[in-house]
Parts: structure tokens; sequence; C-alpha cells
């Protein structure tokens, strides 16, 4: 058999899979693992597509999204984000997934470095690795109250530097980054002419905070925008998310989504166009009972003894299990799922920074939360 790209063995595996693998093979488990709403879709989301469907709307549209959505996404942009852009800088994707792929293969030759949050969504650094290029951790310590410190970032600059990925409301960790932290890190990017990659995928669900967008900041059009609908509509599984890039890279977005994916399917854009125009009532609803799944967990811990970061975004719970995971909490979670049949995400998977703590996901019932915290250990 002739031999992969060589950098592809390079590639981390996902810390997270590998514990919901092992997961779906038990019975009777608290899953607390994965970033999945657990709330439904919406009606009119559903119809949506249902009629795209029926009504045989199922053909190639321009790479970028049908009009209706990208204009319906420039309104948005412009009333929630106040981000103004026109047209030609919004671009459907698959997911954020695809987007933030997008954006790294527009910027990171091989052998160039990236930026990115320890610990940090793990396919920020995957895609680096899968691009050839090499992903430079940046540390969000308890220490320094998990926001970027911008004399590290400085330190960790060099020739090669490309690009920055800065993700608030964050995931793992459910911290939303401050007017102040984020233009830091723009006059950062400023300072060394980075890129900026900004993952808002949960930009609807802050508790107390209001989510602020860097692009809206953002004087110099260094700034790639990562949006999704996935976790905002409960729809992961319907892949649609968009990027918007800074001006003037139309034609370039057009040849390298017409290479990449063509289009996102019809029927999920006609279901997206639903969500962002309709009515925003079950948006509302998931992040309440975020929010209340949240104060339950934080109110156990408490009980507990246990130490976590009070989340102020997104929907998971940051927990230090220090006290009991002796330095590998990989190993202490699975021994936890077969033990205790408790599904926890191990913080390690997120980067070294993660070692210690575990990912607790608010998108459960409060039964779940109950059962799985009930499982974690105090501190003695
Ligand atoms: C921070 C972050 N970015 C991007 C994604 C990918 O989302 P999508 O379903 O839109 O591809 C996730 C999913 O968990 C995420 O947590």
């Amino acid at each position: 058999m002739p031999s992969l790209a060589p950098h592809i063995a390079s590639v981390p595996a996902s810390g997270i899979r590998r514990i919901f693998e092992m997961a779906t093979t038990l019975d009777d488990v608290a899953m607390l693992v994965v970033g999945e709403p657990d709330v439904p879709v919406a009606r009119h989301i559903g119809d949506a597509a249902r009629r795209a469907w029926s009504e045989d709307r199922t053909n190639y549209t321009p790479n970028g999204g049908i009009a209706p959505l990208r204009e319906a996404l420039v309104a948005k942009l412009a009333r929630e984000n106040d981000v103004h852009v026109d047209l030609e800088q919004v671009w459907v994707t698959i997911g954020a997934s695809q987007g933030l792929h997008q954006a790294m293969g527009l910027l990171l030759a091989a052998g160039d470095e990236v930026l990115v949050p320890d610990p940090g969504y793990t396919t920020f650094t995957m895609n680096a690795r899968m691009l050839d290029a090499v992903p430079v951790p940046y540390t969000l310590s308890s220490e320094a109250g998990f926001v970027p410190d911008v004399a590290e970032l400085d330190g960790l600059v060099g020739e090669r530097t490309r690009a920055i990925i800065v993700n608030s409301p964050s995931n793992p960790l459910g911290v939303v980054y401050s007017e102040d932290v984020l233009q830091g890190l723009l006059d950062f990017a400023a300072r060394h002419d980075l890129w900026v990659i900004s993952d808002e995928v949960y930009e609807y669900f802050t508790y107390g905070p209001r989510h602020i967008s860097m692009a809206a900041l953002d004087r110099d059009d260094r700034v790639f925008s990562v949006f999704s609908l996935s976790k905002t509509y409960a729809m992961t599984g319907v892949r649609v998310g968009y990027l918007v890039t800074p001006k003037g890279l139309a034609d370039t977005m057009r040849t390298v989504q017409e290479a990449a994916i063509s289009c996102v399917a019809e029927p999920d854009q006609f279901a997206a166009l639903a969500a962002i125009v309709g009515d925003h009532q079950s948006v509302a609803d998931a992040r309440d009972h975020y929010r209340s799944n949240g104060e339950l967990a934080m109110r156990l811990l408490d009980a507990k003894g246990i130490r976590y970061l009070e989340p102020n975004g997104a929907f998971y719970l940051w927990v230090d299990v220090s006290h009991a995971s002796r330095g590998d909490v990989a190993t202490w979670c699975e021994r936890l799922l077969l033990t205790s049949r408790v599904a926890v995400a191990p913080g390690s998977a997120f980067g070294r920074s993660g070692e210690g703590w575990i990912r607790v996901t608010l998108a459960a019932t409060p039964e779940t939360l109950e059962r799985g915290i009930a499982a974690l250990p105090s501190p003695v």
C-alpha cells in the first residue's frame, strides 16, 4: 500500500471521542461528555427543511450559500454582533468545523505556526496538524483567571507565526472575554501582524457578560469569524455554520469553497434561514436550561468542596479533580466511567493545561447531572 502523507500521523486523536465511544458500549451511563445540546430543534426549522425537500430544492447553490440566507446573516451580524459586512464576506459552511478548516487553510502554509488556546477546543490543534502547520499552545491558567496572558503570547511569536485562534465563549472553560481582553488580543495581533480566527459558536449562551465579537473591534481587517448554528439552534447534525472574512477575499473564497465543498446542502440552508429569521424563544429556553443546570451543578460541587470555574458562557463546567486524578486525568476518567458509569471529558484532551481538570457538559437533564456529580470524589 502506498504511504499516507507523513504529517497525517501527527494529527492527534480526540480524547473526548475515546471516552464517548467507550461509554456507548456500556449501559446506563450518565452522559456528560459531549457538546451536544439536549433540547429539541424548533419546529419551524425542521418544517423549512422538510418543505425544501418536498419542493425538490436539492441542487447546487452558489458557493457562498443561497442569497436569502447570506442576506439574513448580514442583517444578523449587524444587529446582534455589531459587525458590518457585505454579502461577499459571508460564506455558509458545513458547520463551524469547515469554516475553521477553511480559514486555517487560507492562512497557514506547511511549517507555519498558529497560536491555539490551551485548554482549547480539540480541532484547533487537529486542523493545524492536518495542514502540516504547527499549533503553538498559549496557556489559559487558573492563576491568570483563564484569560490569555499577552506577555506569554509575545514570547511565543516567532518567524513562522501567522495567526492566533481565540474562542469566546470558550469550550471547554465557559469563559467569556471582556472587551478589554479582546482589544488586548487585537493589539497583540496588530503588533506582530498576525491574522485572528475568532471562534464564536457559543455566542448566544452567556450568563451575565455580553458576548462581544472580535470583528466588531477589528480596525484593520485581520479577523476571520467562525459562527455556527449547531449549538444555538440544537442542530448539530444539520451541519451549518458560516465564516465571515475580511474584505477583498470573495474571489479567493469562491475558489476554495468550490474546491472544498462546492456548497452546503440546499435543504440545510433553508433550515438555517428559518432558524436565523425565525422565533428565538427556543434559544432563550435553552439558555435558561443551561444556566439553571449550571447553578445546580455548582451548588452540588460546593456541597462536596470540589473546586470549579464558574462559567459565564457556553454550556460546560470546568472542574478540578486534581486531588483524585494523580497526574493522569485521562486514565482517571476511564476508571470513573467503568466504575461509576459517568462519562466526562478529561481536561487533558484539550491541552496540557487541562491536566487535573474535567469538563462536564451542562446540556443534560438535572437528574443526569446530579448522578454525575455525586460520583466525583471530594478532596480529603
Ligand atoms: C469551540 C467550538 N468550535 C467549533 C465547533 C464545531 O461546531 P460545528 O458543529 O458547527 O462544526 C465546536 C463543537 O463542539 C466547538 O465547541
